[in-house]
């Protein structure tokens, strides 16, 4: 269910599409979603459902979107999705704004449920202010379930269960059907509550069970960027603590953030305030320094990364060689490869080239779309001069290479191995092997000359 507008977001994005983790909370669902191996995947869209529909995706399963219009609660969102559900086989209820529901979890609900029952997620919560409450037979924390009772419409002495319901059922769809199409709107908001089918099943002695869990971030549902911001502290200590529970050695846990997969071979060392964003994987011995933003990227054993460095792989991805060097202040752009023991310095930007071990580019510089021999030294504030305004070319430097402070090699170009250029030179040809080539205003000294006067 993901039709529901969100208001107290108080913002122009639907409130599903929000990011926790870098994923926004519906691509959170979806994915465990797909985690169960679901036959078909149903989303139900509403407020600002184009834009919903455009933004999530599920490679490998059957998604489908209902529009649900107006919103007149979940059991008329449920009532819209019944004619995309499959007559028969189990209906797992998610809410798209509830977003760490583990796959595990529901395994679990459809354990206990099945084919005849109706299983619902619930919790024990300190303050269940705004949830529906279980009630349970002869109130006993045990009795079999009787209702979900809204917050509006409860009683006082309703108000004062703890145990609610999550959000989340499994359901056999042949049930569920007829149950959907007899619900009502009498209650305290005219909402059709998808809760009152647990009376029906009551009613029509189809057992009621429900999985209690005792993990509150599963079920937390969000309804507020304070909510938010509180959900992905939370996600990021768990995920932090799963770090150092494999031998990752984190500065500090809590100043982590990973927006996607982070693997890590033994002894690798991560500073505080780095971020880690897509796939990226870090060999052993790694050391990540503070406040880098890591993304997309495999870096191989023992290459330290250098404090405030920027590594975005993006869809060509980066790879960093053994024992390299980056860093502090490195930008390392979609595309670039890095042998071993390559080091890149402060102010060193890298995109969609090759650099063979020991390479080193230690400062002020830019290389792209070329090719970087093995130990060639490339000056500062030397840059490849790749796009002529219309079409990017490459720049081949051969190994051994010396290239001097604040060349411009103007690509297409080719610089021969073992040869030097000399600093300020601006290269237009290539260069044979071994030659040193000079490309600039020969230096010229005028002795008698007069700097200008100001006018009195
Ligand atoms: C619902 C449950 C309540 C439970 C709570 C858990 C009902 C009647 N009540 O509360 O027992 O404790 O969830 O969070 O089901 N949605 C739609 N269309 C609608 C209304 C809602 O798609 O017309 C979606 C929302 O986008 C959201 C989910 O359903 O993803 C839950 O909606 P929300 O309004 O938060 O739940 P409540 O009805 O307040
Ligand atoms: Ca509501």
């Amino acid at each position: 269910m993901a039709a529901g507008k969100g208001t107290r977001m108080k913002s122009r994005l639907p409130k599903v599409l929000h990011k926790l983790a870098g994923r926004s909370l519906l691509q959170h669902v979806l994915d465990t979603a797909a985690a169960l191996q679901a036959r078909r995947v149903v989303v139900i869209t509403g407020h600002e459902a184009q834009q919903v529909e455009a933004n999530v995706s599920l490679a490998g399963t059957d998604l489908h979107f209902v529009r649900q219009e107006p919103q007149l609660g979940t059991g008329h969102a449920m009532q819209q999705a019944a004619p995309a559900l499959p007559e028969d086989g189990m209906v797992v209820v998610l809410s798209g704004d509830v977003p760490l529901i583990q796959a595990e979890t529901l395994r679990a609900l459809l354990a206990i449920g099945g084919a005849d029952k109706l299983a619902l997620l619930t919790i024990a919560l300190a303050d269940p202010t705004g949830y529906g409450r279980v009630i349970r037979q002869a109130g006993a924390a045990d009795g079999a379930v009787q209702a979900i009772v809204e917050q509006k419409d409860a009683t006082p002495d309703q108000r004062q269960i703890r145990e609610i319901y999550s959000g989340i059922m499994a359901v056999p769809s042949r049930l569920l059907k007829p149950w959907l199409s007899r619900l009502d709107n009498k209650n305290a908001q005219a909402e059709y509550y998808l809760t009152d089918v647990v009376k029906m099943a009551v009613a029509d002695g189809v057992p009621v069970l429900a999985h209690r869990i005792e993990d509150a971030l599963q079920v937390a549902g969000i309804n507020s960027p304070a909510q938010l911001a509180e959900l992905e502290r939370a996600h990021q200590l768990r995920l932090a603590q799963s770090l150092m529970a494999q031998g990752v050695r984190l500065a500090d846990p809590a100043r982590l953030d990973v927006r996607g997969e982070l693997h890590c071979a033994q002894d690798v060392e991560i500073d505080v305030n780095c971020i880690f964003e897509g796939r990226v994987e870090l060999g052993e011995g790694v050391k990540v320094g503070a406040h880098c933003v890591i993304g997309n990227a495999r870096i191989a054993a023992g290459a330290v990364i250098q404090p405030f460095t920027r590594i975005e792989g993006e869809d060509l991805g980066v790879e960093v060689g053994a024992d390299a060097r980056i860093g502090p202040f490195a930008r390392l752009r979609p595309g670039a490869r890095l042998g071993p023991d390559v080091h890149i310095g402060n102010f060193v930007e890298v995109k969609n080239a090759e650099l063979a071990q020991g390479a080193k580019a230690n400062h002020l510089a830019y290389i792209g779309d070329a090719t970087v021999g093995e130990r060639v030294n490339y000056g500062a504030g030397s840059i490849t001069a790749n796009y002529d305004g219309a079409n990017k070319h490459k720049t081949h430097i051969g190994d051994d290479v010396h290239i001097g402070s604040n060349c411009l090699l103007v690509a297409p170009v080719r610089i021969g191995a073992g040869g030097t250029v000399g600093g300020g030179s601006v290269i237009t040809q290539d260069t044979e092997p071994g030659v040193l080539t000079l490309a600039r205003a020969r230096q010229v000294t005028i002795a008698n000359w007069q700097r200008p006067q100001k006018k009195k």
